[in-house]
């Protein structure tokens, strides 16, 4: 049996959470902080992610046999070297390894060295210098603060304005802050997006099957960029022949350029890819597991995930199967009214026993707190996941559990998912 620390309080968190609770070999379960769903499977710790001195302490003291992050703030801030430096054991790229996610300067050049086809693009500290790269490139054309900027650093720009806007915001208005230091401006890619996921032990991968988040706020991809407001896996328009090209192009060349500099990659590697025209192209890396890919990979996935964890950190992936179901996964995100913009906090949730009871159904939370009651906490509230035979049962049935939850200001995605059935 073995005790383990979870760091973090989404969607992707609870996910992950409900499936260590069904391994047979985990002990006590424990998530920093957490929130009102990971409650009902482990016990919530008050501790912040960022919280590195505190929360190595609470490892050591409940003597946690493996702690897992997979955020992308700790990541990038060094989590993992902290934790090993104490002689932790922990899953998740070192600081190193996570700047393929930290920096977009890093990673394009990485990228354009390596031979990985991306976007073209450009790299700028000058405010003048950058505007002069875009009045020569024209619209459409993409801006990109190079830090992390919780997915709200990135604007596709469609006018000249819009462009010149994205500029002042980053340069003179300086809304990023030192994210928006170094600015990566690039062509923009047109064409389906797909996440891709490998997970590594640095030695060898294994690709999850590939799958498709929503991005923009609104149906039929209209409002503003998200962190992601539904998924769906696997995908019938990724064949073998398009799989196998994704990974001889992008996945195994990253880590064989990673190798070359002397990086070992042990986590999650998660591509953002367009399917352009030319072939697939990947628009940035992640660096951890997607929110909210990973609830519909929870759902599919038939392997122990302590299993697959444990795995990664001891190299010894390669022997390790894992399995996933036949079949398909969907997730909706229900949002807090506003959301990305300004949301209310604290609204009373109702209805979440009424959808679990309904076959296939489980839901996960993200935004969410109990105190005493169940309420909202942020801008992606739950998100609402089904399994099913085929992508239109995992659908319909995830809509229907969608309706029988309420909070005041709901908003949620009526289209996920539907693009596929036009293709
Ligand atoms: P990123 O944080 O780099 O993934 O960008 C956020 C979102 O902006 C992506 O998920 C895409 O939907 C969109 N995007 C970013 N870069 C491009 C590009 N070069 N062409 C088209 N869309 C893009
Ligand atoms: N699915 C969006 C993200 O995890 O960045």
């Amino acid at each position: 049996m073995i005790d383990v620390l979870l760091v973090g309080g989404g969607g992707r968190e609870h996910a992950i959470a409900w499936k260590l609770k069904q391994s047979p070999r985990l002990g006590k379960l424990f998530i920093a902080p957490g929130n009102g769903g990971t409650r009902l499977v482990g016990e919530n710790v008050p501790i912040g992610a960022m919280e590195f001195e505190k929360l190595a302490n609470f490892a050591e003291e409940k003597k946690i046999g493996l702690t897992i992050c997979t955020m992308d703030d700790p990541l990038v801030e060094g989590i993992v070297d902290f934790f090993q430096s104490r002689g932790l054991r922990i899953w998740g790229p070192s600081k190193a390894a996570a700047q393929l996610e930290g920096s977009k300067a890093f990673s394009k050049l990485f990228m354009q060295e390596a031979g990985i086809p991306t976007a073209e693009f450009g790299v700028f500290t000058e405010y003048e210098k950058a505007l002069d790269y875009v009045r020569a490139k024209g619209a459409p054309i993409v801006v990109k603060a190079s830090g992390l900027a919780l997915g709200k650093g990135v604007t596709v720009c469609t006018s000249m304005q819009e462009a010149e806007a994205a500029l002042e915001a980053i340069f003179v208005k300086k809304l990023f802050g030192d994210s928006g230091k170094q600015v990566v401006i690039e062509e923009f890619l047109d064409g389906p997006e797909i996440s891709i996921h490998a997970i590594s032990d640095g030695n060898t991968y294994t690709m999850f099957p590939p799958s498709q988040d929503h991005k923009r706020a609104l149906d039929h991809d209209e409002g503003k960029n998200t962190g992601g407001m539904g998924v769906i896996a696997p995908l019938p328009f990724v064949d073998e022949s398009l799989t196998e090209e994704i990974e001889r192009t992008i996945v195994r060349p990253t880590f064989e350029a990673l190798k070359k500099r002397g990086i070992l990659f042990s986590g999650v590697l998660y591509p953002g890819l367009i399917l352009s025209k030319k072939g697939p192209k990947v628009l940035e890396y992640n660096a951890r597991f997607g929110d909210p890919e990973t609830q519909v990979y929870m759902r599919l996935l038939k392997t122990d995930v302590l299993d697959i964890c444990e795995a990664c950190v001891d190299g010894t992936l390669a022997d390790q199967p894992i399995e996933w179901l036949r079949g398909f996964a969907a997730n909706i995100v229900l949002a807090s009214g506003g959301y990305p913009d300004e949301y209310k906090k604290g609204v009373p949730i109702g209805g979440i026993e009424e959808a679990e009871k309904i076959d296939g159904i489980v839901v996960f939370h993200a935004g969410t707190t109990f105190d005493g009651e169940l309420k909202t906490n942020g801008g992606r509230v739950l998100g609402v996941s089904a399994i099913g035979k085929t992508l239109k049962e995992a659908l319909d049935t995830a809509y229907e559990a969608v309706e029988k939850i309420q909070f005041e200001g709901k908003q949620f995605r009526r289209d996920i998912g539907t693009r596929i059935f036009q293709i």
